[in-house]
């Protein structure tokens, strides 16, 4: 079973890169990820959060089958954004509001090689944008205001000090 880095992890700060074949490695990789995904109970799981800096990443939320995203680029962003709690398999026992768009279009490919554009609303439209950020090094709590953000760590933080002893 894949590995998930918790917050403090330098790899969760660095820019993911191209993935240039999906080949058979890349497969086992993202299946791998789904897994660790549906172990840790997330919606959403992006290559950095198992210490692979390749741009991939999965989602199953409900209603809805696992998806891979392999090299994505989100084409389009509603001007409409709403807020929706998000957390994170790497924050365990963190949530906040996050304001993004609404409704996006994205690119990408699947494990198969196959190219397609998905056009998503709702709590996957969400999904996507939170783990896009994933591979350039962003996470949730950075969309929030330095003062909550400091809270939300500093209650991490202590929740993981406690778990340790
Ligand atoms: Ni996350």
């Amino acid at each position: 079973m894949l590995t998930i880095v918790r917050l403090g992890d330098a790899v969760l700060r660095k820019q993911a890169s191209l993935i240039p074949d999906i080949d058979r490695t890349i497969a086992d990789l993202a299946a791998g990820m789904i897994e660790a995904m549906h172990a840790g109970r997330g919606i959403g799981l992006a290559g950095p959060q198992v210490a692979e800096l390749k741009r991939i990443f999965v989602t199953h939320v409900e209603g809805d089958r696992a998806r891979v995203f392999i090299n994505p680029q989100i084409i389009r962003t509603s001007t409409e954004q709403e807020p929706r709690e998000e957390g994170c398999l790497s924050i365990p026992g963190v949530y906040a509001d996050v304001v993004r768009p609404s409704e996006i279009s994205v690119q990408a490919w699947n494990e198969r090689g196959r190219p397609f554009t998905l056009d998503a609303d709702g709590i996957l439209a969400r999904v996507i944008l939170h783990e896009y950020d994933h591979l350039n090094g962003v996470l949730f709590l950075d969309h929030l205001d330095e003062k909550k953000r400091l809270r939300l760590v500093r209650v991490y933080d202590k929740r993981q000090k406690a778990a340790q002893v």
